[in-house]
């Protein structure tokens, strides 16, 4: 269906609601640029502080742009923090379950009181926002629910229940979280093989108030999922056959619809009106492309660790003398609340040592970082976005997840996938050295990288048209919001 054809008032109009933080407005964003294409009007909802920070990274023109793609913000609940940083993840949870319905519905009714846009007939909702179902229901519209983890970390997550139940979790203090405990054999959830207690999703771990936030958030939130008309993921069917397969039974039906960013690459002209609208929070720091256009293929480690990951000032100085002992060029993006509670220094002595072979920044343009050819080796946090990233690039992993479902994402890489090294969680400059020219250089590197290889080819397959997976799947989840087909 093309736009130009449609009159307003006969256009869908989707609203999109992402959870507010990074690893989820990033990809709603997109879902968001390919339903526009497909000539649905669209009402991308951020929090108030996100939209503000969009407006400070991305200039005060960034959101105004098209009339049939507006933005629209609505408070969080929450104080404002007093410099840009990434918000508390578990009183964020709690804070949009009790606080965000009522100005949603009072969006909803100010859009449809308008008659300069067509009325909302569809929304397109984060997982972690499942209170915009009772909007839908109000308004009787179709709600299709996006769940932005992993496709592993998320089928754990519909199970955490049964950790409640098994008496794995909550535990009672911290002198609970043993090495024998971390160590349960988790071998209950369908599909999911040779799992351990310390690969599931970190909130089952709970020895701290936020962990049992989030693990109630979780269970609520995942049984919440089964009014949805659906569920989408940003996965590939070859990548999560099987785990896909067992959703199924439990689910509304679930349609993996990625890897996104090769659809939205595919799709929508990088300078068209849509093309040009992003979503980084943080001001993106272009000059690194240049940087890397005047390296040799595969020579560059690429380091960031997202947008949530925290680290004490001794992890970083670890990885800093471990990238320095490699002897490797690399590219390290340092956000600014990247070291919990001081500013992260790095060493004079470390710059010195490395100078003319690294590049450090702040924020930096990912995707076009990680399919830039000189890129050999991806340090990771394991963020789903950044995994997804990685294997559609065919740039293999060394994995040091910080929490949520990127344990999962890890052990999933380095067993399942073939793509991937660990670190251990207790860093070590000579284990960094060592892994990352291992990485770079060694025969296990070398398996990695031809595996990723045939990943990135399989990613590619699944966003090809007409009959790739993932756009055959990206077509009845647009029926399933214009109301054509019942999920
Ligand atoms: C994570 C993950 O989303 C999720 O798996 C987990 O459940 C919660 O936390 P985050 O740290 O944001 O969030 O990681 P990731 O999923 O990798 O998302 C980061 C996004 O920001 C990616 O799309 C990445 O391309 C982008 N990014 C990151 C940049 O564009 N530039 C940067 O410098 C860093």
């Amino acid at each position: 269906m093309g736009s130009h054809v449609v009159s307003n008032a006969q256009k869908p109009h989707v609203v999109c609601i992402p959870y507010p933080a990074q690893g989820h407005i990033n990809p709603m964003l997109k879902v968001a640029k390919l339903l526009h294409a497909k000539g649905f009007h669209v009402t991308f909802v951020n929090t108030i502080y996100n939209h503000k920070r969009l407006l400070r990274s991305r200039g005060p023109n960034a959101l105004d742009r098209l009339p049939s793609f507006q933005f629209e913000a609505i408070p969080d609940g929450l104080p404002e923090p007093e410099v840009d940083a990434t918000q508390d993840i578990a009183a964020l949870c709690e804070s949009t379950t009790t606080n965000c319905l009522t100005p949603f519905k009072e969006l909803l009714q100010q859009i449809n009181a308008r008659d300069d846009v067509p009325p909302v007939s569809c929304i397109v909702s984060d997982g972690a926002m499942g209170f915009t179902l009772d909007a839908a229901e109000e308004l009787g519209v179709p709600e299709v629910l996006f769940w932005t983890p992993s496709a592993p970390g998320f089928m754990a997550y519909l199970h955490f229940y049964l950790f409640i139940e098994k008496g794995l979790s909550p535990l009672k203090d911290e002198s609970c979280l043993t090495k024998e405990h971390l160590n349960t054999p988790i071998d209950w959830i369908p599909s999911m093989k040779n799992l351990k207690l310390k690969d599931i999703p970190t909130f089952v771990r709970t020895a701290n108030s936020s962990d049992i936030i989030m693990l109630n958030f979780i269970v609520r939130e995942t049984e919440r999922s089964k009014r949805a008309s659906a569920i989408i993921l940003n996965t590939f069917d070859d990548l999560d056959h099987d785990i896909l397969q067992a959703m199924q039974s439990i689910l509304p039906p679930v349609y993996s619809i990625g890897p996104l960013h090769l659809l939205v690459n595919r799709e929508i002209k990088e300078d068209s009106e849509t093309g040009t609208l992003g979503a980084n929070l943080w001001r993106e720091e272009t000059e690194c492309l240049d940087w890397l256009d005047t390296k040799t293929r595969n020579s560059v480690v690429y380091v960031n660790f997202g947008s949530i990951t925290v680290m004490t000032g001794k992890q970083l100085v670890e990885f800093a003398w471990g990238l320095a002992a490699s002897r490797k060029e690399f590219l390290w993006v340092i956000r600014p609340d990247l070291v919990a509670g001081e500013e992260a220094v790095i060493p004079t002595e470390f710059l010195t040592e490395t100078e003319g072979r690294r590049m450090l920044l702040s924020w930096c343009p990912q995707e076009k970082v990680l399919s830039h050819p000189a890129v050999g080796g991806f340090l990771t946090h394991n963020g789903w976005n950044s995994t997804l990233e990685s294997i559609s690039a065919g740039v293999p992993m060394l994995c040091w997840p910080f929490f949520a479902e990127q344990q999962t994402n890890s052990k999933f890489c380095c067993d399942e996938w073939g793509v991937g090294m660990e670190i251990g969680e207790d860093v070590r400059r000579e284990e960094v050295e060592a892994v990352v020219r291992e990485l770079m250089d060694g025969e296990k590197g070398k398996k990695l990288r031809e595996k990723a290889e045939e990943w990135r080819c399989l990613a590619e397959k699944a966003t090809e048209h007409p009959c790739g997976s993932s756009v055959v799947n990206f077509k009845t989840v647009v029926d399933i919001l214009l109301g054509k087909k019942l999920g």
